[in-house]
């Protein structure tokens, strides 16, 4: 089956002020967009087609880089959409998640603060997450449109910097619009999903 661009879970409005509809427009129509057709297109006649998303993550991060870069952003955005909903942030986290964040990262304030650390520090284009490998949780950064999947982790949360996702509303101002994110937008009950099944 070939990549479709999924439906956004809100309607585009439904994210400001901390997101605008116009970042959602372009973010979701535009990028997002690019990344499926021209995956479909590079995906053509690799042997991987039909495959299942992350596994073809997987396989064309260590054999074919530019079908990669698009595959890679497709399940990133996937993500990032269900990441974030109206109302979120705050601190009410799922209790198995929380006390997880307590034992391996040292504490909600301590993971909040290496987050938005790994996604102000990560020169260039690229993702800050939070992920379980091995057991446990870890904050970790990407460039581009590599994720923890490809270094043997399950992505539980992840941020967008490139500046598709925040010049319109923030200019350069990424530190405040991670801030902004966290605090404001992050949907912790599908964390806490990802948590579930990743720990099972
Ligand atoms: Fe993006």
């Amino acid at each position: 089956m070939a990549f479709e661009l999924p439906e956004l879970p809100y309607s585009k409005d439904a994210l400001a002020p901390y997101m605008s509809a116009e970042t959602l427009e372009f973010h979701h129509d535009k990028h997002h967009n690019a990344y499926v057709t021209t995956g479909n297109k590079l995906i053509e006649g690799t042997g991987l087609e039909g495959k299942p998303l992350e596994e073809i993550v997987k396989e064309s991060y260590k054999s074919n880089d530019k079908l990669f870069n698009q595959v890679g952003q497709h399940f990133n955005h996937i993500h990032f959409w269900k990441w974030m909903k109206p109302n979120g942030g705050g601190r009410s986290l799922p209790g198995a998640l929380q006390s997880k964040i307590d034992s391996d990262l040292g504490g909600f304030d301590k993971f909040r603060e290496d987050f938005l650390a790994a996604g102000a520090g990560q020169f260039g284009s690229g993702w800050a997450w939070l992920a379980f490998k091995d057991g446990k949780l870890e904050v970790t950064k990407t460039p581009n449109g590599e994720n923890p999947l490809v270094h043997g982790g399950v992505p539980l949360l992840g941020v967008d910097v490139w500046e598709h996702s925040y010049y319109i509303d923030y200019r350069n101002a990424r530190p405040k619009y991670l801030e902004a994110w966290f605090d404001n937008l992050v949907n912790w009950d599908y964390v806490g999903e990802l948590f579930e099944g990743a720990s099972k």
